[in-house]
């Protein structure tokens, strides 16, 4: 019997949550992920105040959790930056980086999203690394020249060992946000390309889980899925909603189908 894939699911907040309307949401989706496979793994990156709150609500769950970028310092006079070990302390997984909203909103250039993936690993964090083309980069045929760059940056700073301990989410930024996902085929392609620069780094690196990002729905999120190069998704708007979001989970139970 072929050993079965593991399937992540994590979605991303972004801007979003109060409260109470969290409260409702979490516990929703710990006793939704109770009942998914062990195969699937599930995440969710929430905006820093909410991190004890969702920490008390999901401890113990089979739901991890984390947040949407770290600085790349480890401390110090870095007014409004969070560092990884304070994630840490209240029990992150995750962290986002390089998000393109990031890259768009802050100018994050290649080199600080090393940096911040550095830092991550370092804390003990898995760090998620977002790649993604805009509209016009890919018309103009640029895609693998601007998702292999910012890949290649990444890996060429770390060892083979730490970079086996990264995840990629591959978001064409045409698709975040726009209800206009990629096609499974065209998320597909960008994947094996991926996959290929992840291998070349070395063996122990091929595997690393690539999650696919952008306008991702229960109504496409199997189809992606089932793609060679599909590890899984990282999710904005539809993690939003309990219902949507475990619906996505449960579209990542691939078992008897692969
Ligand atoms: P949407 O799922 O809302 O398109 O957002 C994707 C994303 O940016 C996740 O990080």
């Amino acid at each position: 019997m072929s050993k079965q894939r593991l399937r992540l699911v994590v979605g991303n907040w972004k801007m979003h949550g109060r409260l109470a309307g969290n409260a409702t949401f979490l516990e929703a989706v710990a006793r939704g992920a109770a009942a998914l496979p062990g195969s699937v793994q599930v995440g969710l990156c929430v905006p820093c105040p909410y991190l004890a709150q969702v920490q008390s609500l999901l401890e113990g769950s089979r739901v991890e959790w984390g947040v949407q970028d770290i600085s790349a310092h480890v401390q110090g006079a870095y007014t409004g930056e969070v560092a990884a070990e304070m994630a840490v302390e209240f029990g992150s997984s995750f962290a986002i980086v390089g998000h393109s909203e990031r890259r768009a909103y802050h100018r994050e250039s290649v080199a600080l999203v090393a940096l911040k993936t550095e830092r991550a690993l370092a804390a003990g964090l898995t760090p998620i690394v977002c790649v993604g083309e805009t509209l016009e980069e890919r018309d103009a045929g640029l895609t693998q020249q601007i998702v292999g760059s910012q890949l290649g940056e990444v890996l060429a700073k770390l060892s083979v060992e730490a970079a086996a301990r990264i995840v990629v989410a591959y978001e064409p930024v045409w698709a975040i946000g726009t209800g206009k996902s990629a096609t499974a085929g065209q998320a597909q392609e960008v994947h094996a390309f991926l996959r290929k620069l992840l291998a070349e780094k070395g063996a122990l690196v091929a595997n690393v889980p690539l999650l696919y990002g952008g306008s991702v729905k229960p109504e496409n999120a199997r189809e992606l899925f089932l793609q060679a190069d599909i590890d899984g998704g990282l999710i904005g708007g539809a993690s939003l909603k309990e219902q949507e979001f475990l619906a996505i989970c449960k579209a990542a139970d691939i078992s008897g189908v692969e």
